[in-house]
């Protein structure tokens, strides 16, 4: 019997996607001893924006979510999002941060690590695929991924490549990483079917969006044409911006004769579990009911849907949302001057802020933004087709781009080091100083409010004694 396995992503990329990631640990703990019997291929549940989200919205400790996590998952393969050098932040670290880091993630419970890098240059994601083969367990699979974006430069033929090379490298598994939900059937079609040919027998994923309304079509063709794995969310946290119907995708693929493993009960109560924790954050706010929305304009923009919240979260704090369509007509433009990267973190960031400013600035690159710059200068890797020639001018003068794989990522030691030091006595293990180097602001005050209420929790205790 043909078979097809969901991952589920309402922990991770579902409420990205639909509330910017502010789904705090407690509102699901409730649910985990269920969903651990689902019969999922994994849960996506940490990495991508979890990490900052944690220390900087919701005074949680991310390292302590994982290994909760685990506890309360002993038998589902969990997944997370890693952006390859820039592991879950913004820059590219040394290879020793990347490695450790590696280190950790493994050993606080995850299993499957889906590594991308934003313009698929897979000398970024090297370090941390070799990471993850060293410190491996008898669950942990390595997930090569690949942005997928359209443009003059994407062609079925170099997607095609892209997967031949990602086995070379000795990934576990590929997967497509359509975050804007721009995939049409006909592509999926052709794109699924040439790679299969490509490869063989290793497992191919397809992640896609329902912003465009595309993605049940695009699912069903990919069925059709050999995809192992798709990703799916609980009902009530699908469609909009995040992922099609766990329970849709069931009924659908049971009918057709597909074996999914599923436990229809169980995907049925996992829903009904989170149907008031969505109402929760729609009520206060949180979940703006746009994002559950179909908005086919994404096909001319390509915009993923976690960028697409976060710009209207943006716009929205700075009284500014009357810009909102001249800075997503303002996004391609930009995206075109800059080669065509895939718009996905940190990219999708990068572009979306440098479209907004060009917009309320009233002029084009009149201000250009830090990590614009460093992009142009080539600290990201390799753009997929040349910058625009004015605007590299503008901000490289005579100078050349750099090497991505510039010394700093190969220099070891100095970033822990640097940073176990900054942290002096708050620091209480090799978490701390990760979640420091990623986000060292946020870490700091996370740290401090930690160690607070520590302090208030022992006076406590000394006073009722
Ligand atoms: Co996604």
């Amino acid at each position: 019997m043909k078979k097809v396995k969901l991952t589920e992503t309402v922990l991770r990329d579902a409420q990205q996607s639909l509330m910017a990631t502010r789904l705090p640990y407690a509102d699901y703990e409730g649910i985990l001893s269920d969903m651990d019997k689902a019969g999922y291929y994994s849960i996506e549940c940490w990495g991508g924006a979890t990490f900052d989200s944690c220390l900087r919205y919701l005074g949680e400790d991310p390292w302590e979510r994982l290994r909760n996590l685990r506890k309360n998952l002993p038998n589902t393969k969990l997944q997370m999002l890693l952006r390859g050098q820039n592991l879950l932040g913004y820059k590219h670290y040394h290879d020793d941060v990347v490695e450790k880091f590696i280190q950790l993630s493994i050993k606080n419970g995850i299993d499957v690590i889906r590594i991308f890098d934003a313009l698929n240059d897979f000398r970024n994601i090297t370090t941390a695929l070799e990471s993850t083969k060293k410190y491996a367990t008898k669950n942990t699979i390595a997930s090569g991924c690949i942005s997928y974006t359209q443009s003059p430069v994407h062609t079925v033929e170099k997607y095609i490549e892209m997967c031949k090379e990602l086995k070379n490298m000795g990934f576990d598994t590929i997967c497509l990483k359509d975050m804007a939900g721009t995939m049409s059937p006909y592509e999926a079609e052709h794109l699924i079917k040439g790679i299969k040919d490509a490869i063989g027998d290793m497992t191919l994923i397809l992640h896609t969006h329902c912003t465009t309304g595309m993605a049940y079509m695009t699912l069903t063709k990919a069925i059709e044409s050999g995809i192992d794995v798709i990703d799916c969310a609980a009902s009530c946290f699908s469609g909009g911006t995040s992922q099609p119907s766990t329970e849709t995708m069931y009924y659908a693929l049971k009918q057709y004769g597909i074996e999914t493993g599923l436990d229809e009960d169980i995907i049925n109560k996992v829903n009904n579990f989170f149907k008031p924790v969505k109402q929760k954050y729609i009520d206060n706010g949180q979940l703006n009911p746009k994002s559950l929305a179909t908005d086919a304009q994404a096909l001319v923009y390509k915009v993923p849907g976690g960028m697409l919240s976060n710009m209207i979260a943006n716009l929205t704090d700075m009284h500014a949302m009357d810009k909102f369509d001249a800075a997503l007509a303002e996004i391609p433009k930009v995206r075109a001057d800059l080669g065509y990267p895939p718009l996905v973190t940190p990219l999708s960031q990068m572009v979306g802020n440098q479209a907004v400013t060009n917009v309320l600035v009233g002029e084009r690159y009149k201000n250009i933004s830090k990590e614009v710059k460093n992009y142009i200068k080539g600290e990201y890797g390799n753009p997929p087709a040349p910058i625009d020639e004015a605007l590299s001018k503008k901000v490289l003068g005579d100078d050349q781009p750099v090497d991505c794989r510039i010394e700093d990522c190969k220099r070891t030691g100095e970033e822990f080091t640097d940073a176990k030091e900054k942290l002096g006595e708050l620091c209480r293990s090799e978490e701390d100083i990760m979640s420091y180097i990623c986000y060292p602001d946020q870490t700091v005050k996370f740290l401090k409010d930690r160690k607070a209420k520590e302090e208030n929790e022992a006076v406590y205790t000394i006073e009722a004694m």
